[in-house]
C-alpha cells in the first residue's frame, strides 16, 4: 500500500485536470495544468493535515493512515512547487500586478513555511530540533493553509472562487481549519506516546 499511496494524488491531479478540460471545455494550455496541480495540492495537503485530527476522533480507524501521511504532504508540496514554478514563469503578469499583491504575498509565506516543513520531514531532524519543538513547526502549517485559503480567494478579484471547483476547494479548506480548531477546543490530545512518534508515521529514527 506504501507505494500504492502516490496513486491518490496522481489520480486527484488527473481528475481536476479532466473536469476543466472536458467538462468545463477550457483548452488544455500550460496555465491550466499549472493550476491544476496547484488545485491537486490544495486538496493532498488538505488531506494531510485533516488525518491529524481524525486520528484524534476516531483513532482505531485513523491512526493507522498516519504512515502515509509524509508521502501525502511531499506528493503535494511537490505539486505546489510545481504550481508556483509555472505561475513565475506562465503568469507574470498577475503576479507583478499590484492587485494581486496580498494574494502573491500570502502565497509565497505560504510557500516557505511548507519548504520548511518539508525540509525538517526526516527522522534527522527530528532528533536534532526534539520533539516538541518540531511539532511547534510543523503546526505552523495550518497558518500556511490559511495563507493558501486567503492566495486563492483574493486572486484575481475572486474569479477562482466565482467557479464551482473553487467554491468547492474554499469550502474544503474552511472544514479542514474548522475541524482543528474543533479539535483544540474539544482538548482531545494525541492518540499515540510521543516515544510511538516514528512508528505510528513510518518515519525511520536515525541510530
Ligand atoms: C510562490 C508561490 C506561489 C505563486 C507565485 C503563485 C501564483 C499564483 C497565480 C499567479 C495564480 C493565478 C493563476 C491564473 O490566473 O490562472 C495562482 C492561483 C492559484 N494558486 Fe498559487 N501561487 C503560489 C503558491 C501556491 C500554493 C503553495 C498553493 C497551494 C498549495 C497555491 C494554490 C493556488 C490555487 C488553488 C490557485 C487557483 C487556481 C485556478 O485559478 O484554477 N498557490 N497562484
Amino acid at each position: 500500500m506504501k507505494h500504492k499511496i502516490h496513486l491518490i494524488p496522481a489520480v486527484t491531479f488527473f481528475l481536476i485536470l479532466f473536469y476543466t478540460v472536458v467538462i468545463r471545455a477550457r483548452p488544455l494550455t500550460p496555465g491550466v495544468v499549472s493550476n491544476s496541480f496547484a488545485i491537486a495540492a490544495t486538496f493532498i495537503i488538505g488531506l494531510c493535515f485533516l488525518l491529524g485530527p481524525l486520528s484524534r476522533l476516531k483513532p482505531h480507524k485513523f491512526v493507522p493512515c498516519l504512515k502515509y501521511r509524509k508521502a501525502l504532504g511531499l506528493c503535494g508540496y511537490l505539486f505546489a512547487a510545481i504550481h508556483a514554478a509555472g505561475a513565475i514563469v506562465l503568469e507574470f503578469n498577475t503576479i507583478a500586478s499590484g492587485e494581486n499583491l496580498y494574494s502573491i504575498i500570502s502565497a509565497i509565506f505560504a510557500f516557505i513555511i511548507f519548504t520548511v516543513m518539508t525540509i525538517t520531514s526526516t527522522g534527522k531532524a527530528i532528533q536534532k530540533m526534539g520533539y516538541q519543538k518540531w511539532k511547534r513547526l510543523q503546526r505552523t502549517g495550518y497558518i500556511a493553509f490559511f495563507l493558501v485559503l486567503i492566495h486563492f480567494t483574493i486572486i484575481e478579484k475572486g474569479v477562482f472562487v466565482s467557479r464551482q471547483l473553487g467554491q468547492v476547494l474554499f469550502a474544503f479548506v474552511l472544514l479542514v481549519l474548522l475541524i482543528r480548531i474543533l479539535i483544540i477546543l474539544m482538548g482531545k490530545k494525541e492518540a499515540y506516546k510521543p516515544e510511538e512518534f516514528h512508528e505510528v508515521h513510518g518515519i525511520e529514527k536515525p541510530e
